[in-house]
């Protein structure tokens, strides 16, 4: 009996698959397999960078660059990073049977082209296939393997009436933009259509991969800690740091939320796609808050509210004097969001929104945590408190969580602040759609 010899591997499909790590800290693309697409402009410089993270993150990447990429940066750096030979032509002679453009995506979650030029975002309109970048786009199967373009041009380029009609058409088509944003560009103008950093295009890959379980809702989340005035340059506050909060609000924008983050003072940068609101004290993050409750569907507390307030704040530097006296401070009590926002909904279910709120609460404890955390439940009269020990999380990058409802308790597996947060945003998906089934 004769055995015919097994059809030749592509030289340019995925890899064998590799099992990642399945914990809170496994890597964010384990286990994908993405073509990243260059074609020409200046932008191509900072695709390395983004292939080193996608790479890093990891991601399985086959490069393909068109001939106008090739002239911005090598072959040999994308091939070098990526550890795959980079595919640069329709004809390549070392795919055994001449088909790299279809084999290039059938195991492919996702082909990302950035920078996508003027130019390849006007073929991909038209559907030409003229060159390996468009015919590998129009090669794709749409329904297991996405099409995430990263527009990169000059500003005036971006906002011809032509590339706006071919940026709609792509987008109609199933493609997804990620940005472009505004800012200085290489040609020395400023304006629209600067390529989103690597770090940015990262994070937009990650997102697009989380499942959409809160599409169509909006959350409101405050976070961060107040700080209180004693006088113009001191104050009263905590050491809350902000990025129990950020990450939930970045999880529910990954989920296909609508956010909206009301921020104490902290330096952290806005997630992609949230709306924040930056306040100082207590009484101002309440301003910030109340208008908003009846357009939101979640509303997730994870600010450490400063409990107290000096009665009075000095109109000017409170000065030290040899012969005067320490100053001496009368306290008053804070308003409570949480508090007030789910009383506020008790009395006034009928919001713009098809649902009433949905209050989650924190309860950073040093002691006797759970305990803590359900009295505060029922106290501040919340379905769900998320219980944490405060000092052991302040500042870090790692949390334990547990829920803490009317059933009882559930710890979440332990992991960073934004697995964490993504557990949390799927456990309350879940809480929702209980509700209205
Ligand atoms: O009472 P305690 O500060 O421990 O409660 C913690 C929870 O209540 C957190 O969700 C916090 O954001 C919220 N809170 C609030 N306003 C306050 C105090 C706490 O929204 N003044």
């Amino acid at each position: 009996m004769k055995h015919s010899a097994p059809a030749p591997r592509s030289v340019f499909a995925a890899p064998e698959p590799s099992a990642g790590a399945a914990d809170g800290h496994a890597l964010p693309l384990a286990g994908r397999h993405l073509v990243l697409a260059l074609t020409g402009g200046i932008a191509c410089y900072k695709s390395a960078e983004l292939l080193r993270l996608l790479v890093k993150a990891g991601a399985t990447v086959q490069v393909v660059m068109s001939e106008g990429a090739l002239r911005f940066i090598t072959e040999a750096t994308m091939q070098a990073l990526s550890g795959r030979p980079v595919l640069t032509s329709a004809w390549d002679a070392r795919e055994p049977d001449s088909m790299a453009h279809i084999h290039l995506t059938r195991q492919a979650d996702a082909v990302l082209v950035a920078p996508a030029s003027t130019d390849f975002i006007a073929r991909l309109a038209a559907g030409r296939c003229d060159e390996i970048v468009s015919l590998a786009c129009v090669a794709r199967p749409p329904q297991r393997c996405a099409l995430l373009v990263a527009p990169a041009m000059n500003r005036e380029m971006w906002a011809h009436p032509a590339t706006q009609r071919n940026v709609r058409r792509i987008v109609d088509d199933g493609a997804v933009l990620l940005g472009p944003a505004a800012g200085a560009q290489a040609c020395g103008e400023v304006g629209d259509g600067r390529m989103l950093e690597p770090a940015e295009l990262l994070d937009a890959v990650v997102a697009h991969f989380q499942p959409k379980s809160l599409r169509g809702l909006r959350m409101l989340v405050t976070a961060g800690p107040t700080f209180e005035a004693l006088d113009p340059v001191r104050g009263l506050t905590n050491r809350s740091s902000g990025k129990m909060g950020f990450a939930i609000a970045r999880a529910a924008a990954e989920a296909g939320a609508e956010v909206t983050l009301v921020a104490g003072p902290v330096h952290l940068p806005t997630p992609a796609g949230v709306q924040r609101i930056d306040v100082e004290s207590a009484r101002d993050m309440l301003q910030a808050v109340m208008p908003q409750v009846a357009g939101h569907d979640v509303f997730v507390a994870t600010a450490a509210v400063a409990d107290w307030r000096p009665a009075e704040a000095a109109e000017h530097k409170i000065k030290k004097a040899a012969d005067a006296a320490a100053p001496e401070w009368a306290l008053v009590e804070n308003p409570d969001i949480l508090a007030t926002v789910a009383a506020s909904v008790e009395a006034r279910p009928h919001a713009a929104r098809p649902r009433p709120l949905y209050c989650v609460g924190f309860a950073a404890e040093s002691e006797r945590l759970l305990e803590h955390a359900r009295a505060k439940r029922e106290r501040k009269g919340i379905p769900l408190i998320v219980a944490n020990l405060g000092p052991a999380t302040f500042g870090r990058d790692d949390n334990a969580l547990v829920l803490v409802d009317e059933q009882g308790e559930r710890p979440l597996p332990a992991g960073d602040k934004l697995a964490l947060a993504r557990l949390l945003v799927a456990d309350i998906a879940a809480r929702l759609a209980l509700a209205s089934a």
